[in-house]
């Protein structure tokens, strides 16, 4: 099958939060730092990896230090330079986005996700997109969206990032009401937001991660509230089904939801645990401190 190629990711990061407090008081919760980077650095390098060309941030006040951690430091690379700091230099401009790559939409009050989506509208026009939510972040030897990507090569139409999950947690994803289950792949009927565990149709849960087709935007344009009050992206998802096939892909890697303290911890010893040079160290302090 034929898909149009994604070429554009959009990336959300004009949530408030809260769970995070008071990390995200002052300082956006996508700058969280997992061992010595920033939650959104990770968003980006994985869409770069994946094809992505065009990166679109979806912002709101507060978080001006997004769009310069992807910006050129004059200042300090000067310094570096001045030093002879090639290593740290060379650290510093991998962070840069290049020139007319980038773009920044404000979401003036945070509604939810879906609208957050839907104030990228204009810069996406009319051809499919990645979505991916920096707080969600993947552990992988090929990067998730990449993985996506095939998937999307083969089977086209929407493809939303999917893993099975215990009975008791169903209530905090969107989670799949499945028409076929191809093992990596599962064909979706429909979707339901936050589901009680008697209420889910299943145990797979959409994790943040998404290729979407234009459509989406015709569905956002509603602005019909769902749970918590807030615009859901998931809301908008029967009515794509009903337009376009509809598949969760079972991803090969490891999710941590940075958004929770635990989830955020857990990264930081799993991403410290992949760096040679930091396993032996981590060992060591978790030997000493975690007795
Ligand atoms: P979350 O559901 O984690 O919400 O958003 P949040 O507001 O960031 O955090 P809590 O629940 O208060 O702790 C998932 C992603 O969607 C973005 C967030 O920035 C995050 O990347 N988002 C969410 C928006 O951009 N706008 C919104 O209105 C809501």
């Amino acid at each position: 099958m034929t898909s149009s190629p994604i070429r554009t990711a959009v990336f959300p990061v004009a949530g408030l939060g809260t769970r995070f407090l008071p990390a995200t008081k002052a300082s956006p919760k996508e700058m969280l730092v997992v061992v010595d980077k920033p939650l959104i650095q990770y968003a980006v390098e994985e869409a770069h990896a994946s094809g992505i060309e065009n990166f679109i941030f979806v912002t709101s006040q507060g978080k001006t230090a997004i769009e310069d951690h992807f910006d050129v430091n004059h200042a300090l690379e000067q310094v570096l330079e001045q030093r002879g700091k090639t290593s740290e230099l060379a650290i510093l401009r991998e962070s840069q986005l290049a020139p007319g790559r980038s773009a920044f939409v404000r979401q003036q009050v945070p509604l939810g996700l879906g609208h957050a989506v839907w104030c990228a509208r204009h810069l996406i026009g009319n051809q499919p997109f990645a979505l991916i939510l920096a707080d969600d972040l993947v552990l992988a030897d090929k990067p998730c969206l990449a993985q996506m990507m095939e998937a999307y090569q083969e089977v086209g139409g929407n493809v939303v990032a999917v893993m099975d999950v215990a009975a008791e947690h169903v209530n905090r994803y969107g989670i799949l009401d499945i028409a076929q289950d191809n093992g990596p792949y599962v064909k979706a009927k429909g979707v339901v937001e936050k589901p009680s565990p008697g209420e889910a149709p299943s145990r797979t849960a959409i994790v943040g991660r998404y290729i979407l087709q234009p459509e989406i935007f015709k569905i956002l344009d509603q602005q019909q509230k769902g749970k918590g009050g807030e615009i859901q992206l998931t809301d908008s998802f029967p009515k794509l089904i009903a337009q376009a096939p509809f598949h969760g892909m079972r991803f090969i890697g490891q999710r941590f939801d940075c958004g929770l303290k635990e989830g955020w911890l857990e990264a930081n010893l799993a991403f410290a645990y992949a760096r040679p040079h930091l396993r032996e160290h981590l060992l060591k302090s978790i030997e000493k401190y975690c007795k």
